[in-house]
């Protein structure tokens, strides 16, 4: 037997109790002629003490950080003790130990904190694994497993698996492809989710069904995106919009109460896409705090619910904003003290190239009623208080305002608003805001496919089996009508984060094939790679829809961080390297030409 005990469980009413404790030692501490030692495991630290006896034993058979023992003692109480730890009030007063195996002194402290950089830990990812963060965040990640499988089948949703060696599956972004050794020159794409085969599932009969399941995305890296992350992965039959929303609702709901004993007492709130994009300049708006967009300016038709223009700067003879497209203020609630350096600070902030502004306007409504603004030249005060009541603005309050193409603006008051409401507190860890996004466009005209072909061309917003709205089935027949066609899609939003999206299918031949021709797919071409789906749609296929939440972004976001990275145990880097076993590498000349990537043997 290595262990009576693990190192986390020993407390004061186990005193006098003979253990035996294995684990890794974390530190020893020797005083003259007695010695501590803390014993880690993934359960806690434990005290070892070893009286004058032992510790002469230890000088002979000395410990370093990472040693693999095993210990032998008696439970007793703490002089000294340690209210920090569970385990603070006892300590094993050690009566016998050896040494299960040595450790070469770690790269990095393997504590709390570390003095480890990222590429150090990820390249001893083994030894990061045994930190209390990590090892927190995998436990926090098994729970939420455990807890959506219980609630999947507390619903009578079948896990089904899916194979990963496919012909790729359009998402969005490019395919990881495996070439096949057993069909010379041809390739396998990975799934970047398992989309069709959960629709033919539902074609089969198995009308729920879910996943918890790996997909690879060949995509630049950001902080919540791997190229090999997870899904929880659902689809249903028979089932309207309405019915999944409630479906992962519900989960959520579960999941959150029996992790993280939150209750969300009400319906998740809903918003269109439209008046998102409009509030809060993105599809995926943090809605725990205000300072939504303030419209100065915008062209007709403008997320096609402006009717008329909206101008509330031009003719004032200010170029910057007369040329501008767009317009937009934030209002910073009790901002208006801030100083020069703080307003210089945003306006580079803005400047950087990722935002892309040539500047930012500010409009301090001061404490005593007073305005001051960066614009003083141009606006008289009465056209500055237009903005001011507009945007609600009160003394004490700052609007900033930036100008420039449409899109570009919208996206960068975007991007400033979070970084405001990260500067001012406004994200607070704890507490989370879940939002239901709907009725996002069918379609999208990308101006360059992601191939690089040049051309611009329609591609859908979500995925090519994503069905328009019933009312607006019939505009698939005209490409002058594309960009109004709503999607019976969704997505569920948290904290800013997109956490998940999912859609009604279409599941008609004829309508499937409008939907591919509209994205540009020849006849040809769909036979070719979807004759499959378009064949099982000829035999029966039912009303479905589903939706796949991200787990790695759900778990980061339960666990009160941004980035994914550390809820994976085996991540990549952000230039999507394994830098543990140094992948992706080279490989030999014998198996490129197995595979016939090569056309001559090279060793
Ligand atoms: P979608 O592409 O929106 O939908 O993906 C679903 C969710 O997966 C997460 N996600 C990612 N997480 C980490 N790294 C990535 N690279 C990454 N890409 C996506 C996001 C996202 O909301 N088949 C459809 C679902 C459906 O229609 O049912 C799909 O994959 O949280």
């Amino acid at each position: 037997m290595y262990r009576s005990h693990n190192c986390g469980e020993l407390r004061i009413s186990d005193s006098n109790k003979q253990v035996t404790l294995a684990g890794w030692v974390q530190i020893v501490r020797k005083f003259g002629s007695i010695t501590f030692v803390d014993l880690r495991d993934r359960y806690g630290i434990t005290q070892l003490f070893f009286n004058e006896a032992m510790t002469e034993q230890l000088d002979s058979q000395p410990l370093g950080r990472e040693f693999v023992i095993q210990a032998e003692g008696r439970v007793i109480e703490r002089s000294n003790k340690n209210p920090k730890l569970p385990t603070g009030d006892i300590e094993i007063e050690v009566t016998a130990f050896s040494i299960l195996n040595k450790s070469a002194v770690p790269p990095f402290t393997i504590e709390e904190e570390t003095d480890g950089g990222d590429e150090l830990r990820m390249k001893y990812r083994y030894l990061d694994l045994r930190r209390g963060p990590l090892q927190r965040n995998l436990a926090l990640r098994y729970r939420v497993n455990r807890s959506v499988r219980n609630y999947l089948d507390s619903l009578g949703f079948f896990d089904i698996e899916t194979p990963f060696l496919i012909k790729s599956t359009p998402e969005g972004a490019r395919d990881f492809v495996v070439p096949s050794r057993m069909n010379a020159g041809e390739f396998y794409g990975l799934p970047q989710s398992p989309q069709t085969f959960k629709q033919l599932l539902m074609v089969s009969g198995y009308d729920r069904y879910y996943q918890i399941v790996k997909c690879f995305r060949d995509e630049d890296l950001r902080a919540d995106r791997q190229p090999e992350f997870t899904q929880i992965d659902c689809e249903m039959a028979f089932v309207e919009q309405e019915d999944v929303i409630q479906m992962c609702e519900g989960l959520i709901r579960h999941v959150f109460s029996e992790v993280k004993d939150l209750h969300f007492t009400d319906s998740f709130p809903r918003m269109t896409w439209t008046e998102s994009m409009r509030r809060y300049g993105n599809d995926k708006p943090d809605i725990r705090y205000g300072m939504e967009h303030i419209i100065l300016k915008a062209p007709q038709g403008d997320l096609e619910h402006t009717d008329a223009a909206i101008d509330m700067v031009g003719g004032a003879g200010f170029k910057v904003m007369d040329e501008a497209e767009m317009v937009i203020a934030l209002n910073v609630t009790g901002a208006s003290e801030y100083t020069r350096k703080q307003l210089d600070e945003l306006t580079e902030w803005v400047k950087r190239p990722q935002v892309g502004m040539t500047g930012l306007i500010h409009v301090k409504y001061n404490t005593d009623g007073s305005i001051k603004s960066s614009v003083d030249k141009f606006f008289s005060e009465e056209r500055l208080r237009v903005w001011l009541d507009k945007a609600h603005a009160q003394p004490g309050d700052l609007l900033l305002i930036l100008c420039g193409r449409q899109e570009r603006t919208r996206k960068a008051a975007s991007d400033l608003r979070l970084e405001l409401g990260n500067r001012l507190g406004l994200r607070k860890k704890d507490e989370y805001a879940p939002l239901w996004v709907t009725d996002f466009p069918l379609l999208e005209y990308a101006e360059e496919d992601v191939d690089g072909g040049g051309a611009g061309r329609w591609v859908a917003r979500h995925h090519p089996f994503t069905a328009p709205k019933p009312e607006q089935v019939g505009l698939m027949d005209d490409p002058s009508q594309y960009a109004y066609i709503k999607a019976n899609a969704y997505d569920i939003v948290l904290n800013g984060h997109e956490i998940g999206g999912g859609s009604i299918r279409i599941f008609q031949k004829e309508l499937q094939q409008k939907m591919f021709h509209a994205l540009g797919i020849s006849k040809e071409e769909q036979e070719e790679k979807f004759g499959f789906l378009l064949g099982a749609f000829e035999y029966g296929a039912p009303p479905h829809g589903g939706l796949a939440l991200g787990f790695d972004r759900l778990c980061a976001l339960m666990g009160g961080d941004e980035v994914i990275r550390d809820y994976i145990a085996f991540p990549k880097n952000n230039s999507g390297r394994d830098t543990m076993l140094d992948a992706p590498a080279a490989i030999s000349g014998k198996q490129l030409q197995e595979l016939y990537l090569a056309s001559t043997f090279r060793q």
